[in-house]
């Protein structure tokens, strides 16, 4: 049973470091004229309204797009997909990652969203018309279908860690995924967590030893006293030429945040 709700958290700071992430890297993809493959694993609902009772009720946006939108210029990849949402629902929308990713890839592109709650899966499939989206299983849709066609290509692996064994599951998903797919780029986004629960995943993480791989990792105050939540880890196999240092430039943001 799936409990988990994205439309909580849209826009939060662990969303910024993220998409933010997620859309330099596909920037970078798109400048060679080649197709490429694009597939989630987890996707969510796409469109979010910030001005919901959802993203209110936590008020996490607030604290986070709404604070960072400032940091990107207008031009950069992120900016772009954040005007391409308030474009179709209005100035409280924010882009999920498949918006980001249908915003900056190219008609020639091909996207695969793997979404298991019924209601996030209706609602991403009616807002990205023509996308191939499953309600299946993401990890195991994406391991059957690597390596994907067109080869060059981007995995966004993005749970909830609503389930324990996901800590344990994730690392071991990205070995396979890469000895599978050894050009692809595979990102994968974690919390960092008071509770320390996260270690599991980036020890296993460390004990894959592939060598063309980063963990980046950014720390913020909590959304709200006591939120578990301390930052956000992103795991980036093949990342893409520059991206190290479009992660250094955000760190610094984020770095100016803490008290
Ligand atoms: C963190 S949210 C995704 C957010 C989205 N990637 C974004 O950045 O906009 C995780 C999503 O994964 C879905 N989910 C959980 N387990 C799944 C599974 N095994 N396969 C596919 N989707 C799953 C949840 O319903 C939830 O919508």
């Amino acid at each position: 049973m799936l409990s988990y709700q994205h439309a909580y958290h849209a826009g939060n700071l662990a969303d910024v470091h993220k998409h933010a992430l997620l859309a330099e890297a596909l920037d970078y993809l798109v400048q060679k004229p080649k197709p490429l493959s694009y597939i989630e694993t987890h996707a969510g609902r796409a469109l979010y309204d910030l001005s919901g009772t959802e993203a209110t009720k936590t008020g996490e946006a607030a604290q986070g797009i709404r604070r960072a939108e400032p940091w990107f210029a207008p031009d950069h990849p992120y900016r772009r997909a954040l005007e391409a949402a308030r474009a179709r629902g209005g100035s409280a929308a924010y882009p999920g990652s498949p918006l980001i990713a249908r915003t900056l890839l190219r008609p020639e592109d091909s996207l695969t969203l793997a979404e298991l709650h019924p209601q996030e899966e209706a609602a991403l499939r009616a807002a990205l018309p023509g996308v191939t989206v499953k309600k299946a299983d993401g990890p195991a849709l994406a391991l059957s279908m690597a390596p994907p066609e067109p080869r060059r290509g981007l995995i966004l692996v993005d749970p909830s860690y609503e389930v324990k064994t996901e800590w344990r599951q994730m690392p071991k998903l990205v070995g396979q995924l890469h000895r599978k797919w050894p050009v692809g780029v595979i990102l994968l986004w974690y919390p960092i967590l008071a509770s320390g629960a996260h270690r599991e995943l980036t020890r296993g993480l460390d004990a894959l030893g592939i060598t063309d791989a980063i963990r980046h990792e950014v720390r913020f105050p909590p959304a709200r006293e006591g939120h578990g939540m301390q930052g956000s880890g992103l795991y980036a196999v093949n990342p893409p030429w520059g991206w190290d240092a479009a992660a250094a430039r955000l760190a610094k943001r984020f770095a100016a945040l803490r008290p």
